[in-house]
């Protein structure tokens, strides 16, 4: 049996008319930039989000680049954030004249560890670092633990910003979305994502209408009004054609992730007592929609060689903390700074992961690392 890692053809397939169609109408009615869908998608979402405001960008990363821009994040600032990230996560932090800061992730739950927080923040104080804020990285879909990150963040004064680009529609104890719990929040709509676009697309998530406003003028090159700048901005905007294909998946976004937490119960129960495999389960404080489903293995590269052979396709998430990345090595980091990430990073292996995945491609996934661990 062959098992793919992702499948980006079935939904399209199953929508392609509606999407065809609203295609269709976008060309006739030669509306590519802003217009009905844009906004129509920026309400929607933000109704999902439980947000009061959407801003509709064209990639994750430049959600991330405004949100530190329009929260007042300047050179020199320094941006806390954890090594097993995507490095658009601090490539923003960068591109705004910040500079990085890793803090090591929790053992279990392999999100942000608050308690290494507090104290990654005191030894930059120490330093005379002027930390400004952290960015809590909701990774592989399920929620980091935001109640202690904000504790530590009022005490010392710090922005939260949420990276929430692999968590759409994540719940924090039993309340909250990722996203949405911090004053801003950013969505990658990457076409792999839980929401994915047929191409790039982002969003910035804020409950504060300044921050807002902002963002609105920095996607569109600092524009208040047409040829009214009020500040220098950028082209970040959404394109229509990709917010019409957005509105009509986002209808399905709740009936998907519910489909991904159903194969997630289910590789859980198949891996429960397996000597070899840990499970990166959903934290006891977060409703998980499983952007990937992430098990922990002894000689990890073999095991990931042999499912391939068997015709199992995994994937790395991700093969090297970011402090070790060639791109940082001017940060001064090395190697055991970061243990606990560095060594997630050697025995991480993500599984097949979409909704469409069936019992029998679970049930065979499943029966495959069983043997290859054995
Ligand atoms: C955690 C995280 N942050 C940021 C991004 C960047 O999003 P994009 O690829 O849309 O720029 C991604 C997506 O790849 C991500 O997974």
């Amino acid at each position: 049996m062959q098992v793919p890692f992702l499948d980006l053809k079935s939904p399209h397939i199953r929508l392609k008319d509606e999407i065809l169609k609203h295609v269709g109408d976008a060309l006739s009615g030669a509306q590519f930039i802003g217009g009905e869908n844009v906004s129509g998608f920026e309400s929607e979402f933000a109704a999902f989000c439980g947000s009061p405001h959407a801003i509709a960008v064209n990639s994750g990363t430049d959600a991330l680049r405004f949100a530190f821009i329009a929260a007042g994040i300047k050179p020199g600032d320094v941006v806390i954030t954890v090594p097993n990230t995507f490095i658009a996560t601090t490539e923003a932090v960068s591109q705004v004249g910040a500079e990085i800061a890793f803090t090591d992730t929790d053992e279990k739950s392999h999100q942000m560890d608050p308690v290494r927080l507090g104290e990654t923040v005191l030894k930059l104080k120490k330093q005379n670092r002027r930390v400004r804020a952290v960015v809590p990285v909701h990774l592989f879909g399920h929620c980091a633990d935001m109640d202690p990150i904000f504790e530590i963040a009022k005490k010392h004064d710090l922005l939260v910003i949420e990276d929430a680009c692999q968590a759409h529609g994540a719940v924090y104890k039993g309340g909250k979305k990722a996203g949405a719990m911090a004053t801003v929040g950013c969505y990658s709509f990457y076409p792999g994502k839980n929401l994915g676009a047929c191409g790039e697309g982002g969003a910035v998530v804020t409950s504060d209408a300044d921050m807002d406003r902002t963002v609105r003028m920095l996607r569109d090159h600092g524009q208040s009004k047409k040829y009214i700048h009020e500040i220098e901005g950028y082209n970040g905007r959404l394109d229509a054609i990709q917010a019409a294909i957005l509105r009509i998946k986002l209808k399905h976004l709740g009936e998907w992730n519910a489909a991904r937490r159903k194969n997630a119960k289910l590789y859980d129960s198949l891996f429960e007592g397996v000597r070899g495999v840990t499970v990166v389960n959903e934290p006891s404080w977060s409703t998980s929609v499983y952007h990937l489903y992430v098990i922990k293995v002894a000689d990890r590269d073999t095991v990931q060689k042999k499912l391939g052979d068997k015709g199992v396709a995994t994937a790395l998430h991700y093969p090297i903390p970011l402090h070790l990345q060639e791109a940082y090595k001017g940060l001064g980091y090395k190697k055991g700074d970061f243990p606990v990430s560095e060594k997630q990073a050697e025995e991480i292996l993500s599984l097949p992961m979409f909704p469409e995945l069936t019992e029998e491609q679970i049930r065979y996934v499943a029966d495959s690392v069983k043997e290859c661990v054995a």
